[in-house]
Formats: C-alpha cells, structure tokens, sequence
C-alpha cells in the first residue's frame, strides 16, 4: 500500500462522510480531509431553519467534535485551501505545500449564485450558504426591527422568510417565477406554500424580477422590481440557487459539465480521482439521465459509493433521492421526483395542513411530495425504491396501512 495519504478536498456532510466511511470500509492508512472554511464539518440544512430563527446553537451544529477525528486518526486541515491538483503527479497544493496522494476525493460543495444586478455587491445584502453567512444575517435579524427582502422564492429564500417572520420581523419574498420553489414542487404544492407565508404575513410577490439595489442613503436601501416598483428595506437576502464548485476539477483536467461529471460508481474521468456530493453531475442506475442534485441525502449516500470505490468495491448508486424543508409549522418532505407526472392523488388535507401529494407516471409512483406525514414520507421511499404497484383506493384512504403494500 502506498504510504501516501488519501486526500478529501472539502470538509463538508459529503467529506466528512467519505472520511468515516472509508475508515468503517477497513481502509487503515493515512487519511487527510482539507476544508477551506474555518469550522470542522458542520450540519447545513439548519443554518436556514433553526439556526436563524435562534433555536439552536453554534456548537451543536458540528457532526463531531475535535476529538472523533483523532480517534479515528482522521487528519482535519481547516481554513486551508487547496489551490492546485496535478493528476499526473498524483499531487495537491494546500497553501504553499505541495503533497503527494495516494487516491483523491473532490467533495468541494457549491457557492451560491451572485444576483447579477447594480447594487447586489454593496451593505446589506446577504448570501447563506456557509456559517459565516449564517452568523451574520442572525445578528441582523436578533438585534432589534429589520425588514427583510428575500430575493428567490426557493428554499433558502422561504426558509429565511419563515425564520425572519418568527422573529416578527417584516418580510418580503420576490420570486421570479410564477410559483414557489418551482425547480422541486408540483404547482398544487406551490399554491400550498404560497398560502402558507401568506397567512404568516410574508408579502409575496411572484412573476417579480429585481432590477437593481438603490441606495439613496446609509440607512435608506430599495429592491428595485423590473417594473419600477420599490420596497424599501433594511437588508436583502439572496437565494437563488447554487452553482456546483468545479473550478479545481477543470483546472486539473477533469470533465465537468454542470458539475464534476461522474459515472454510477463516484468516479471522475481520471480513475484514480473520486468526487461527491453537490458538485457532482452523476449517473443514477434507477434512470437514463445524469442528475445534479443539492441534498444532505446525495451527499451522504454518493460519498459511500465513492469511499466503496476507493477501497476497490464497485457498488453502483441507485438511491432514490429525498429533501426536506422546514417553513413555519410545516415541514415538507420530498422523495422521488414529481418531473414528468401524468397523475397525482392526494392522501390527507390541505386545510389540516397533512397531506401528501403522490405523483405517477404511467401507472408507477415517482414521487411524493408530504407536509406534516411524516410516516407517508418514510414508507414512500421504500415503495419507490421497490417499485411495487400502489393503488389510489389505499392512498387516498388515510386508515389504509400504505406499509401494507411492501
Ligand atoms: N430574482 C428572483 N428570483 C430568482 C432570480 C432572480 N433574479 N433568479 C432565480 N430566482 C428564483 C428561482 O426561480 C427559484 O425559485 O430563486 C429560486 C431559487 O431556488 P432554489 O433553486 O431552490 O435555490 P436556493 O433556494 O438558493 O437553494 C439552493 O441550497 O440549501 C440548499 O437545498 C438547497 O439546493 C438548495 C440550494
């Protein structure tokens, strides 16, 4: 064996993950996993949900503490970047120092997607992708009346909205679509959601493109509409959507096309390099189609295959894929995909706030998308991952044990 230590380029949920699970998979050799930020991994999903809102804390955001990695004997480099990668060489630069690797895993994440209008790179306007960002946009929004503007109607831009107005204070959402979070809903979903924020007070305003950031003042800051309109406010948040972190994939050679291109098995065109998690364009067994996806689950799972590749196991990656949101009272679950749907059936009720929304394609379930049913989330993705038949007469019945149907 190479003395050579294997490198993970980026300490996110997927990095951390190959980590861990190349050391479960028996792999007993030098491991270094390198992160550009200044935290040891930490949970993203509650930055937007909880963390905002002031329910939890810095410190239980960490997946483990500092003493898991040397248990594990686990070399964390933190607040390091890596400029360089020389396949050929089978070398990374980390700062000044250049070093040798064995086997290489790129799990370098995605940045968030600049709103490119006059005015977006000034005070007061905020992106939130890492804690850093968290950490600022909570202090804002803790310490005393401040209006909010969120720009993008998905599900940074909601979330925030929802945080915002639980601490009472006054919020707007601007969406460029003529429906929310568009890129993973059904429209009857999105309906539900706009009724949500607003019965909670959130001013919505869809079909709504920004035009500029005006300041006319320190204080005085307006979100400028494309059709003239103005909404003055204190601070903007902007969520619109995420670009895959490929720049040191390309730099080194590898394909990329939307993401670092990967096949089923976690592995870039250079065989001996990996990659994982949301920079990834990947192949799904379960369909035809290479896929991108932004998710703690994708992160998690594809890193398994990758660390299973790196200690010479070929397990292709079938995973059906599974989201959540939180908003308010409701929490949305998603599994499968509703894209291409020629029927649903819902189980439960809008008015009660639960229910399921089940989507079909030719007869077979694809997707499910659940407010506040949580058991109908976890049982659907066993029955689309066995594919099994599902009829409407047990989805709508909500005595009916779906269970049943396994
Ligand atoms: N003005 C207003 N809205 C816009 C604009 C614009 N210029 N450009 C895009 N949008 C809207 C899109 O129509 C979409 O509804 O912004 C929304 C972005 O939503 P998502 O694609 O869900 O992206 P975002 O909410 O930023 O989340 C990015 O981070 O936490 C993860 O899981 C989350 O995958 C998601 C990622």
């Amino acid at each position: 064996m190479s003395d050579n230590p294997i490198v993970i380029v980026g300490a996110g949920q997927a990095g951390l993950q190959l980590a861990d699970s190349l050391r479960r998979g028996g792999y007993d050799g030098k491991l270094l996993l390198v992160g550009e930020e200044s935290s040891l991994p930490y949970q993203r999903p509650p930055l937007s949900k909880q963390y905002l809102a002031g329910d939890m804390a810095d410190e239980r955001l960490l997946f483990r503490p500092q003493e898991f990695y040397a248990k594990k004997n686990i070399d964390v480099i933190v607040g390091a970047v890596v400029r360089d990668i020389k396949p050929s060489k089978k070398t990374v630069t980390i700062g000044e120092e250049t070093i040798e690797y064995s086997q290489l895993a790129l799990t370098t994440g995605a940045a968030v997607r600049r709103l490119p209008v006059a005015g977006a790179d000034g005070d007061g306007v905020f992106y939130l992708r890492s804690l850093e960002d968290a950490q600022k946009i909570k202090e804002r929004l803790s310490s005393g009346s401040c209006r909010v503007v969120a720009v993008g109607g998905g599900f940074i831009g909601l979330e925030i909205a929802a945080a915002a107005r639980e601490l009472g204070q006054a919020v707007t959402v601007v969406e460029a679509q003529e429906r929310l979070m568009a890129r993973v809903v059904a429209p009857q979903v999105s309906d539900y959601y706009l009724n949500l924020h607003t019965s909670h007070g959130v001013d919505v305003r869809l079909n709504a493109g920004v035009r500029e950031i005006e300041r006319t003042s320190d204080q005085d800051m307006s979100v400028v509409l494309d059709d003239d309109r103005r909404i003055a406010t204190d601070i903007v948040v902007v969520g619109i959507g995420s670009i895959p972190r490929t720049e040191l994939a390309e730099a080194a050679g590898l394909a990329c096309d939307n993401g670092i291109v990967v096949n089923e098995y976690a592995q870039t065109s250079d065989p001996s390099i990996v990659a994982a998690g949301d920079c990834t364009m990947h192949r799904n067994v379960r369909n035809d189609a290479s896929l991108r996806l932004e998710s703690v689950q994708n992160a998690v799972d594809q890193s398994k295959i990758a660390a299973a590749n790196l200690l010479g196991e070929r397990k292709p990656y079938d995973q059906v894929p599974w989201f959540w949101s939180d908003q308010f009272e409701a929490k949305l679950q998603m599994v499968g995909t509703s894209a291409g749907h020629d029927r649903t059936v819902l189980r439960g009720s809008l008015e009660d706030h639960a229910f399921s929304n089940f989507y079909f394609r030719n007869e077979q379930l694809i997707g499910v998308d659940s407010v506040n049913r949580p058991a109908d989330h976890i049982v659907s993705r066993k029955l689309i991952a066995a594919g099994v038949a599902v009829p409407e007469s047990i989805v709508v019945d909500v005595a009916a044990n779906l269970k049943s149907l396994l």
